[in-house]
């Protein structure tokens, strides 16, 4: 049975895996609230927060279009602002939304297809994710999302639009002052690499590490020419650890739902790669003023998994949703069993964090977006 499923490639099983597939959101209204830093303090002021990548980031761009990976209903959103399930894959705020309220631009960081907002909200930023999406362009034709090429054809129209309002001239301003998130990944090697053969059958896990790696700096390219200037990517989780990957590829997945070492293996070799090439581009790019950071993902949640106690964890291996071991987007619906305390469970359905882990990677990150910015 778990044999049959690891070489399982029948539509139905490529269905779950991309459900689940659909990473990261971050929420938590009953954390301690981040205290936004003023504006004026920084070196270096910030404009707005710009977004790109998968369901980490994604605040509901899927509601919009034809797709299956969507989770604009309950529980989803259970600890949002007056409950609302908004499209984050959490029970909360992500983490971009933690950033946005940290560096004074805005609360909540919207998805740029809601057809409502206005030009405040757009000015002070969107986010254009779209959960199940990827660097390989093959991952975002999974579910039918939107890919990073269009993600950057939706930026250009954003920046039209902005132009129209302010002019040329502070428009370009205004983008060289924002601060731009890229955070995905996750199901390029969960989803397509791992789940359905065609890449498999042509990339050794190197290679393929290294092609992801070539269409994100393709992506950070054209970021840069569409004028970036501050610009940060998120490296890879312990992929190994979210409770889907152990449901599906684990020997005991009933019995010792033990994180998968060798695909955490495969996260860590990915980051290494990521990090060499990102300073790379770093120093290309720093006469021109523009700066990339990478943010590391990997070592606080698999500090969070592995010293869970000390934060007050009860749950690592199982989300909250559902039975937890392969329930997310419409798999965990208002149908589901819901786990009493979602602040007790690292993983709120079988592959995105809760809220509560989102607050706790946002606050491991802090320091990096400080330095960044260049706070006083
Ligand atoms: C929920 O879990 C957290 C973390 O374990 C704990 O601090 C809190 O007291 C719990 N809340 C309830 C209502 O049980």
């Amino acid at each position: 049975m778990r044999s049959h499923r690891k070489q399982s490639s029948s539509p139905l099983f490529i269905f779950l895996l991309f459900l689940f597939l659909i990473p990261f959101s971050f929420s938590t209204p009953k954390l301690q609230p981040v205290k936004p830093k003023p504006y004026k303090k920084r070196n270096q002021p910030v404009s707005a927060i710009l977004v790109f990548g998968d369901s980490t980031v994604d605040p509901g761009n899927n509601n919009y279009i034809e797709t299956i990976f969507r989770c604009n209903f309950p529980p989803y959103g259970l600890d949002f602002k007056n409950n609302i399930p908004t499209g984050r894959f959490c029970n909360g705020r992500l983490v971009t939304d933690f950033i946005g309220s940290y560096i004074g631009v805005k609360e909540n960081v919207p998805p740029y297809l809601d057809p409502n907002l206005g030009i405040e909200e757009l000015m002070s930023g969107v986010s254009f994710a779209s959960a199940g999406s990827g660097f390989d362009p093959l991952t975002p034709t999974i579910g039918n999302v939107i890919d990073l090429p269009t993600q950057l054809e939706n930026f250009r129209e954003y920046k039209r639009k902005l132009e129209a309002k302010m002019g040329k001239q502070q428009m370009e301003k205004h983008i060289g002052d924002a601060v731009f998130c890229v955070s995905a990944g996750t199901n390029d090697f969960i989803i397509n690499y791992l789940m359905i053969p065609i890449r498999r059958k042509t990339f050794t896990i190197e290679a393929y590490q290294q092609f992801v790696i070539y269409n994100l700096k393709q992506f950070i390219q054209g970021l840069w020419q569409e004028g970036a200037k501050k610009i940060t990517v998120a490296g890879l989780p312990p992929i190994g650890c979210l409770p889907v990957a152990i449901t599906l590829f684990s020997d005991e997945a009933l019995t010792n739902r033990r994180c998968i070492d060798r695909f955490s293996t495969v996260a860590i070799n990915y980051n290494l790669y990521l990090q060499k090439e990102l300073s790379l581009m770093q120093m290309s790019l720093a006469h021109l003023g523009s700066k990339i950071f990478y943010f590391d993902v990997y070592n606080p949640v698999y500090e969070i998994i592995h010293d869970h106690q000390k934060f007050g964890f009860e749950e690592v291996s199982s989300g909250c949703c559902g039975s937890g071991y392969l329930e997310a987007s419409i798999l965990c619906n208002p149908e589901s069993y819901v786990c009493p305390n979602t602040s007790a469970y690292v993983f709120f359905d079988s592959v995105h964090p809760s809220e509560k882990t989102y607050f706790l990677l946002f606050k491991s990150l802090r320091p990096m977006i400080d330095s960044f910015l260049g706070s006083v």
